[in-house]
């Protein structure tokens, strides 16, 4: 049995590192460019894949280059990829990512990304239900998002939203996820407030809000649940938010208990930010223990 599927997006980063973001109609010079595999839903995957996890991935590449790029990727990194499709005729995603001073900004293509159908999903359906927990992401299309979030309500499969890039949800999808796991950005957008509190409490045990440098909240319906972020030297933080969602899903899958599963979500991110490029940082399990014993000799 597959531990978590992925369905979601694959793209190629292609990130310039500047000290200073241009304003509309100038120029600047940056200091560094590279091309690397991301896509916030490959990221989560990888990150899972990193820790431990048997991770199955469904999306769409073009049959090109990058395609191919993204797929070897996979495979260096251990997730299944006999369900990625490579559409003919269209390019594969790619994101266009400005990193000045740790922060970010990125534009995304989708390409084929937006490619992937309910027919396709159907294809898979008997893979998806046999899975501990489907993780999905809004890089692909918004209705293909709501298709698997019914199919899986219907049969209990577990999902975990992580809502990014921010697009309205309605109440069907907010009721049928397991967890919702936006930043404060997606937050704020899709509840139209930035009173994070009161929107925990109002979504007990299922709205997990991350708080970059503040770490991460959620509620128990009894009280508001803070899981401060660990104090490291912040490199780029693309990628933090993909490698929290990874390894949160993994825990959840492991002990069921969202307290820890924070807690692990927020060392793996820790990790992550610490180096360029959303895959690079990523945590193994053994560097995950060996930050665990770091922390432990702290105390
Ligand atoms: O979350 C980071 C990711 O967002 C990048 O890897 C980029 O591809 C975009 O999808």
């Amino acid at each position: 049995m597959t531990d978590l599927i992925v369905i979601g997006s694959m793209n190629v980063d292609q990130i310039v590192v500047t000290s200073r973001i241009p304003k509309i109609g100038e120029t600047v010079i940056g200091s560094s460019f590279q091309i690397v595999p991301g896509g916030k839903g490959a990221n989560q995957a990888v990150a899972a894949s990193r820790l431990g996890g048997k991770v199955d991935f469904i999306g769409c590449v073009g049959a090109d280059l990058n395609g191919t790029f993204l797929i070897e990727n996979f495979k260096k990194n251990n997730v299944n990829t006999s369900n990625i499709i490579k559409i003919p005729n269209a390019t594969t995603g790619i994101a266009s990512i400005n990193v000045c001073n740790g922060e970010n900004n990125i534009i995304v293509v989708p390409g084929a990304n937006y490619l992937i159908t309910k027919d396709i999903i159907d294809k898979y359906k008997d893979k998806i239900l046999n899975s501990k927990i489907v993780l999905l992401q809004l890089e692909i299309p918004f209705e293909v998002v709501e298709y698997i979030v019914d199919l899986c309500f219907e049969n209990k499969v577990p999902v975990i939203l992580n809502p990014a890039p921010a697009s309205k949800l309605n109440d069907n999808i907010i009721n049928k996820v397991t967890y919702l796991t936006p930043n404060e950005h997606e937050a704020t957008f899709i509840f139209n407030s930035s009173d994070y509190e009161s929107l925990v409490m109002k979504y007990p045990n299922k709205l997990i809000i991350t708080l970059g440098e503040d770490g991460a909240i959620c509620s128990d319906g009894k009280k508001v649940l803070k899981f401060p972020a660990y104090d490291v030297p912040i490199v780029d933080t693309t990628g933090a938010g993909d490698t929290f969602n990874g390894a949160f899903s993994l825990s959840i899958i492991k002990d069921n208990d969202i307290s820890k599963a924070i807690i692990y979500a927020n060392r793996a991110a820790a990790l992550k930010i610490q180096k360029m490029g959303a895959q690079t940082g990523m945590p193994t399990f053994n560097e995950m223990e060996e930050f665990d014993e770091k922390i432990r000799n702290l105390k």
